[in-house]
C-alpha cells in the first residue's frame, strides 16, 4: 500500500479499516475480527530486523544518545533479574523515590534511604542518574495540604530543593525541576495548570525553582518535563503552543533551564500521528537552544487486540514511528523508557486492559526477554543520525 509522507503505515492501515467499515453488511464482531485480521496482514510484513545482540545503551551511545529507564521504585531493590537487565540495557536510571510523597514523611524530615540505594546502584554499575521530580502538583505528601500555604510556600519550596538537589549534587545528570505545569483545560492564562505552587507563589514559581536548583547543583542539566504533546489532536496542539510559550518566556528572562522533557506516553490505538508536526515541535524547542530528552516513553496497549503477536507488532510500530522522528532532531540527547520490563509498569495498575490480559508494552517481557519493542527501539538508535 503506497503511503504518502504524511501517512504512516498505521494511518494507511486504519484507512483500510475505515473502508471496511463502509461495507456495512458485516456484524460488529466480524468487522472487528476482519479489522484485526487486516492489522495483522499490514503489520505481518513489517520487518523489525536488528543486527546482532548489542544492548540498547550501546546502540544509543554509538550515536551520542543516552538510553535509560525508570525501573519501578519498589521492585529494583528486590529483583536481581531486573537489576541484571537494567545493567545490561541501560546507561541511565531514574530513581523512583525522589518525589515529595516518597521523600517527606513529615514537614520536618527527609528520607533519602531508598533514593540513595538507587543512586548508589547506578554509580556502582557506571550508570548515570536523572532526578524526577522537584516540583509537581501531584505526589504531594498527605501533610502538605494542611501545612503549606501562601505565607510559607516559598520557604517550603526553597528548603525542599536545597535539601534534595543538594543531597544529590554532582550525582544527577539532569533533573526534572518542574513537572507538568501546563494544562490548557484548566482555563488559566497561557494554559497554566492549577497547582498549589501557582496559587501560593504565582507564575514566578517555575523560574524560582530553576534558580534554586542551579545554585545547589550547577553541574546538573535542568529540565522542564511534560506530557500530552505527541499527537495531531487539538488538545495536543494547544498544549504544544502553551509549552513553547512557557519555554520562550523562561529563556527570555534568563531562567537557568537547559532542556525540555517530552514524556511520550504514547497510545497504541491513536492514529492521529503527524510526523511533520512532531518534527516542527522538536525543531522549535531546539531553536531555543534547549536540549530535549524523551523522558517517560511507553505505549498504552489497553485498546489493542488480545492477540499477542499482533499487539507486539503494533506496539513496536508505534515505538519505531515515533522515535525515528524524534531522534532525527539532534537536540534529542536521551531516551528513557518508563520501565524496562512488562513485569513492572505503572500501566498495569493505571491503564488495565478490559480483557484483564497482562499489558505488553516495554522492551522486555515479564521474564526479561527482549520483545519486538526492543527491536523497534534498537532500530531507531541504529538508524539515528550521529550527535
Ligand atoms: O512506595 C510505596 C510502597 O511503600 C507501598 O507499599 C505501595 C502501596 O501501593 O505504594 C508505593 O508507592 C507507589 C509508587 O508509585 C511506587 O513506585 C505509589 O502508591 C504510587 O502512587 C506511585 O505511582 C507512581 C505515580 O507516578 C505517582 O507518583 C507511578 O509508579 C509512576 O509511574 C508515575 O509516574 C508519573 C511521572 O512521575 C510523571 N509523569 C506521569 C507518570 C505516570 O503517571
Amino acid at each position: 500500500m503506497k503511503i504518502n509522507h504524511f501517512l504512516t503505515r498505521r494511518h494507511a492501515l486504519y484507512l483500510g479499516l475505515g473502508s471496511l467499515a463502509g461495507l456495512g453488511s458485516l456484524t460488529t464482531n466480524k468487522l472487528i475480527n476482519s479489522c484485526y485480521a487486516n492489522q495483522f496482514i499490514a503489520h505481518q510484513h513489517r520487518s523489525f530486523y536488528v543486527q546482532g545482540n548489542t544492548p540498547l545503551k550501546t546502540r544509543a551511545a554509538k550515536k551520542g544518545i543516552i538510553y535509560g529507564a525508570d525501573c519501578g521504585s519498589l521492585e529494583l531493590q528486590s529483583q536481581p533479574e531486573l537489576q541484571a537487565a537494567v545493567i545490561q540495557e541501560c546507561a541511565m536510571l531514574v530513581p523512583g523515590f525522589l518525589k515529595w510523597n516518597m521523600l517527606r514523611p513529615n514537614p520536618a524530615s527527609f528520607n533519602f534511604t531508598r533514593g540513595d540505594w538507587y543512586v548508589n546502584f547506578a554509580q556502582k554499575n557506571k550508570m548515570l542518574t536523572r532526578g524526577h521530580t522537584l516540583v509537581w502538583y501531584d505526589a504531594l505528601p498527605k501533610w502538605f495540604k494542611e501545612t503549606v500555604n501562601k505565607q510559607n510556600a516559598r520557604q517550603f519550596l526553597e528548603e525542599h530543593i536545597k535539601k534534595v538537589a543538594g543531597h544529590y549534587a554532582g550525582k544527577m545528570h539532569s533533573w526534572d525541576v518542574v513537572n507538568e505545569a501546563i494544562n490548557v483545560p484548566d482555563g488559566l492564562p497561557n494554559g497554566w495548570r492549577k497547582s498549589p505552587w501557582l496559587e501560593f507563589l504565582g507564575t514566578d514559581y517555575i523560574d524560582l525553582a530553576f534558580r534554586i536548583t542551579s545554585e545547589v547543583d550547577p553541574q546538573s542539566l535542568l529540565f522542564y518535563n511534560d506530557f500530552g504533546l505527541e499527537y495531531d489532536k487539538p488538545e495536543h496542539e494547544a498544549k504544544r503552543t502553551a509549552v513553547l510559550k512557557l519555554l520562550e518566556k523562561l529563556k527570555s528572562q534568563g531562567t537557568p533551564i537547559h532542556g525540555f522533557g517530552m514524556q511520550s506516553h504514547l497510545d497504541g490505538h491513536e492514529t492521529r500521528f503527524n510526523p511533520q508536526k512532531l518534527r516542527n515541535f522538536f525543531r522549535d524547542i531546539a531553536s531555543l537552544g534547549l536540549k530535549i530528552m524523551i523522558t517517560e516513553l511507553d505505549v498504552v496497549d489497553k485498546k489493542l487486540p488480545k492477540d499477542i503477536d499482533l499487539r507486539d507488532r503494533i506496539v513496536a510500530s508505534v515505538y519505531e514511528d515515533y522515535l525515528s522522528v524524534a531522534l532525527d532532531e539532534k537536540a534529542v540527547i536521551g531516551v528513557i523508557t518508563w520501565g524496562l520490563s512488562d513485569r513492572y509498569t505503572w500501566l498495569a495498575e493505571f491503564h488495565r486492559r478490559d480483557d484483564q490480559e497482562p499489558v505488553r508494552l516495554l522492551p522486555l517481557d515479564t521474564q526479561m526477554q527482549r520483545k519486538l519493542s526492543w527491536n523497534a527501539i534498537a532500530r531507531t538508535f541504529d538508524n539515528a543520525p550521529q550527535r
